[in-house]
């Protein structure tokens, strides 16, 4: 050895020959598979022109052998009984063909999988659910209608109402409760409709009405009576629709109370 040249040697674990041993700077190449899998220290030795000696060691775990995974036992559990224990082993480094199903240990899909999966399935249910916008013609149709108004709590009568104003009365005083100016009064706002006593406003569906001023107006055609074609029933839910709609909020009519004011 030449005392006037750095030096470096290399020791793998408690070997006293050093694996490696040369002037810097330089390589050397180690190979594993010579070494049993595990811990292993690699101990680095230098010296300078003065033999001032530096020393390194680096930890290693060596594995040329195949992976192995454990499901059911931990470090520091505390078991009782039988424990179902799962053990798989995989290698591969050395095959042709890396085959990764044989890597895939078989372990059920743990707790919080499912929980995250339903809690997404939930949620996009939820989604659709409020971005579900029916199309116009669906939205009239007595079923759709029928499942909107029991979300919203409305009373059963109201899908009821709803088609007997469109099929009865629409044609006259409009689907937007508007009316036609001059020829046919708006029920939007319409001081008998909105009247706290509903029993002018039964009157006037039952019986019909002409003449008089509507908000100054005097209409030249007639409100029909509808006592023959309407039921009590059909009666107080098409009234009651006028008296929520378009803006209204006016105390709703019972079937009881319709009867009474036919009968007089
Ligand atoms: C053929 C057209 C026509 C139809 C159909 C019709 N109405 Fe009328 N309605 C009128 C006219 C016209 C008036 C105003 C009469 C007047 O002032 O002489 C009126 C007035 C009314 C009024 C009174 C408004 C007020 O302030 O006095 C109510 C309430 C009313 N209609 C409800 C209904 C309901 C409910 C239906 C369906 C069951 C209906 N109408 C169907 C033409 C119609």
């Amino acid at each position: 050895m030449n005392e006037k040249e750095n030096r470096i040697e290399v020791y793998l674990d408690d070997n006293a020959e050093p694996v490696a041993s040369y002037s810097p700077p330089g390589s050397f190449e180690l190979d594993t598979t010579t070494l049993d899998d595990g811990p292993h220290r690699l101990r680095i030795v230098a010296f300078d022109r003065y033999a001032h000696r530096g020393v390194r060691g680096i930890s290693f775990e060596v594995r040329n052998g195949p992976g192995i995974a454990v499901d059911g036992l931990h470090e520091g559990d505390i078991v009782e009984g039988k424990v179902g224990i799962l053990i798989n082993a995989y290698g591969g480094a050395y095959e042709e063909k890396w085959e990764p199903t044989r890597a895939e240990t078989p372990k059920p899909v743990p707790t919080w999988a499912w929980v995250a999966f339903i809690v997404v399935v939930a949620w996009a249910m939820y989604y659709a659910v409020q971005q579900w916008n029916p199309t116009p013609e669906f939205a009239q149709t007595p079923t759709y209608r029928k499942i909107s108004e029991a979300q919203a709590g409305l009373g059963k009568g109201a899908a009821l109402g709803a088609d007997l104003y469109r099929t009865s009365c629409a044609s006259c005083h409009q689907n937007n409760g508007q009316g036609v100016p001059n020829v046919f009064p708006p029920l939007a706002r319409d001081p008998v409709v909105n009247a706290a006593d509903p029993a002018e406003h039964v009157k006037i569906v039952l019986f019909g009405k002409k003449g008089g001023l509507i908000n100054g107006v005097a209409y030249r055609a007639e409100m029909p009576a509808w006592a023959d074609q309407l039921s009590d029933e059909e009666v107080e839910a098409v009234i009651n629709h006028e008296r929520t709609s378009w803006g209204n909020k006016a105390p709703t009519v019972s079937a009881e109370e319709v009867g009474r004011i036919r009968r007089r």
